[in-house]
């Protein structure tokens, strides 16, 4: 079978930056106030006419070329998404188009803030059963497009960005040594934009009530987060019969830094073991893990042989984790 793990990552970003100082006026709070709620000085904001497939496809462009790679050379591209373009074509085929991947089949995933770590999982079995040998997985979203900008709790929150990475086969002892994936429906209704789709097709009315928007249970969520994200570490070390002290920087979804704080102190995980860049970008949803191991790969935070972990969780409600000994040529 082979082992099968990472050949290139890279990530793109809107250049538009809003701060809490223009949030703070807007909600008439003080730029502290969100920062000590969430960790979170600014994220970046797409503009009108920039879909989510357009940061895709140069966060992707990005990855290929790292991974050494044409786009010609791949043959599955997966997005990770909750805001494509639109809802149908799916946005892996605006994104096989843009870059020109001419022999690659192409799909979207539907997990939320936990889509790159499904979709990892999703690739990486592919890649193993020899199905497929360069899949590209993207993590794209555009949340300032869905959110109600008169809503606090979810404006603070998100911002807009794009990740990816190419997976293929690594030498023996490399790349992903184990990974989880769960969902429990029951909790679909704390994270959800309830109109626009065939349960609330949208008229006027939904409009005017902002339902075309999200729609969160800010509490339920962040409880549920830190239990989860606590249970998956376990559970994974446990899997993998790693200790934490195996393990060399854990890449977790970036929700809230409050969260990850939380976590840290449960677990006694020591804070440079947590990756954390939420000050700057907000909550990506799918776009958090890629962008951020991207980044920690060129701040060269990561080497070869070093063993990472990935973690997510969000609407769905889903979660995942995933285990990876980095290579690196
Ligand atoms: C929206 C948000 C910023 C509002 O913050 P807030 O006004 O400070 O907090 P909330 O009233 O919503 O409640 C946060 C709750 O988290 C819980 N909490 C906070 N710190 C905690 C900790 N260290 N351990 C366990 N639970 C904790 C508490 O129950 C707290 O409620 P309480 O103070 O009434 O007991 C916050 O609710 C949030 O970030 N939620 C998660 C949203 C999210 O991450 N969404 C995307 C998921 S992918």
């Amino acid at each position: 079978m082979g082992s099968v793990g990472i050949l290139g990552y890279g990530y793109y970003l809107p250049e538009l930056i809003m701060t809490n100082h223009e949030l703070a006026i807007r909600f008439g709070k003080t730029e502290n106030w969100i920062e000590e709620r969430t960790g979170i000085k600014e994220r970046r904001i797409a503009k009108y006419n920039t879909a989510t497939s357009d940061l895709a496809i140069k966060a992707a462009l990005a990855a290929i070329e790292k991974a050494n790679l044409l786009p010609e050379d791949i043959d599955l591209i997966i997005v990770a998404t909750t805001t494509p373009d639109m809802i149908f074509p799916s946005t892996a085929c605006l994104v096989q188009n843009g870059i020109g991947a001419c022999n690659a089949a192409a799909f979207d995933i539907s997990a939320a803030c936990t889509g790159f770590i499904y979709g990892l999982d999703t690739a990486v079995s592919y890649v193993s059963s020899g199905q497929y040998n360069n899949v590209l997985l993207v993590g794209a979203d555009t949340y300032s497009k869905i959110t109600n900008h008169n809503d606090i709790n979810t404006s603070i929150l998100f911002g807009d960005g794009a990740g990816a990475v190419v997976v293929g086969k690594v030498p023996e002892g490399f790349g992903v040594l184990g990974s989880i994936m769960g969902a429990d429906g029951s909790g679909a209704d704390l994270l959800k934009v309830p109109a626009g789709g065939s349960r609330q097709p949208l008229t006027h009315g939904l409009l005017d009530n902002r339902l075309n928007t999200i729609v969160m249970n800010g509490r339920e969520v962040f409880q549920f987060a830190i239990r989860i994200f606590e249970n998956m570490i376990n559970q994974i070390i446990d899997k993998t019969r790693l200790t934490m002290e195996d393990i060399s920087l854990i890449i977790p979804h970036q929700a809230n830094k409050r969260i990850l704080a939380a976590v840290s102190e449960k677990l006694k995980i020591p804070p440079e073991k947590m990756y954390c860049n939420i000050e700057y970008y907000g909550n990506m949803s799918s776009a958090s893990i890629p962008v951020a191991l991207s980044e920690a790969c060129n701040n060269d935070k990561i080497k070869k042989g070093d063993i990472l972990l990935f973690v997510g969780f969000g609407a769905g409600l889903t979660w995942g984790t995933s285990l990876i000994k980095w290579y690196d040529r």
